[in-house]
């Protein structure tokens, strides 16, 4: 692939901490691409339904409250603790909240409502519209933005990305027990591949990459061989 025709948009979907996010924005910076993490969205309606007393059973008021909650994800512009974007939920910044364990448990039952998954798609594609986007999920390849010039399929075993996600809790102050991650993990592998609306799978023409055991640096410099790229500098960067 030249740099000329690098694809407007890019799907990497997958499970629970594969490694997704963080490969998604290194990929976007390197191209110089905006990037769209969806699970973000959902995870953001689910805190809202957390925070306003809502059940996640209740799929009615969860439906409204998508349409209903003022959702902003912005790029970085400097910020050093780590985060990969920031979200603002309702005008607040709700960046980690959203990686607690209560949202964790909660937001693939969120993530199955029809009405919640359509209004979330409306608002993906509209930025997958605008182009040159790197977009993370789990339906991004098939449903979503199925004509992605580019789709990978972004996996690691169970216990890689409990580990990874163990780290990462650790990191945030919680120090939760790698079997209880593990457990959800798998929880959440279920339930997102086998709901009956967009479940988790790869697209037909997505390119599969196992990160386990891999680090993020050499599995970017992997998706750049397969765009052919690995001398490329988006605009404007020395
Ligand atoms: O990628 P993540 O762990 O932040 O995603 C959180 C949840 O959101 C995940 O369990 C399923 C749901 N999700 C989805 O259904 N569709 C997407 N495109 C992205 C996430």
């Amino acid at each position: 692939m030249q740099p000329d025709l690098l694809p407007d948009v890019i799907a990497i979907d997958g499970p629970a901490a594969s490694g997704k996010s963080t490969i998604g924005l290194m990929l976007a910076q390197r191209l110089g691409y905006l990037c769209l993490d969806t699970g973000s969205m959902y995870r953001a309606l689910t805190l809202a339904a957390i925070l306003k007393g809502i059940s996640p059973d209740n799929e009615n008021d969860i439906t409204r409250l998508a349409s209903d909650c003022d959702l902003a994800i912005i790029p970085l512009s400097g910020e050093t603790d780590g985060r990969h974007y920031t979200v603002m939920l309702n005008g607040v910044d709700v960046t980690w909240d959203l990686r607690s364990p209560q949202v964790d448990a909660a937001v693939s039952q969120v993530s199955t409502y029809p009405g919640v998954r359509s209004r979330m798609v409306e608002r993906q594609r509209a930025v997958g519209r605008r182009g040159r986007v790197v977009m993370i999920g789990r339906d991004i390849g098939t449903v979503v933005m199925p004509d992605a010039g580019l789709k990978l399929y972004i996996t690691a075993s169970p216990e890689e990305r409990a580990r990874r996600r163990l780290i990462d809790r650790v990191r945030q102050g919680n120090d939760d027990e790698y079997q209880s991650i593990l457990a959800d993990v798998v929880r959440r592998d279920q339930m997102d591949g086998s709901r009956v609306l967009s479940p988790m799978r790869p697209a037909v023409d997505a390119i599969t990459i196992d990160t386990t055991g891999r680090s993020a640096e050499v599995v970017i410099e992997e998706i750049m061989s397969i765009l052919n790229l690995n001398h490329f500098q988006p605009e404007g960067r020395a």
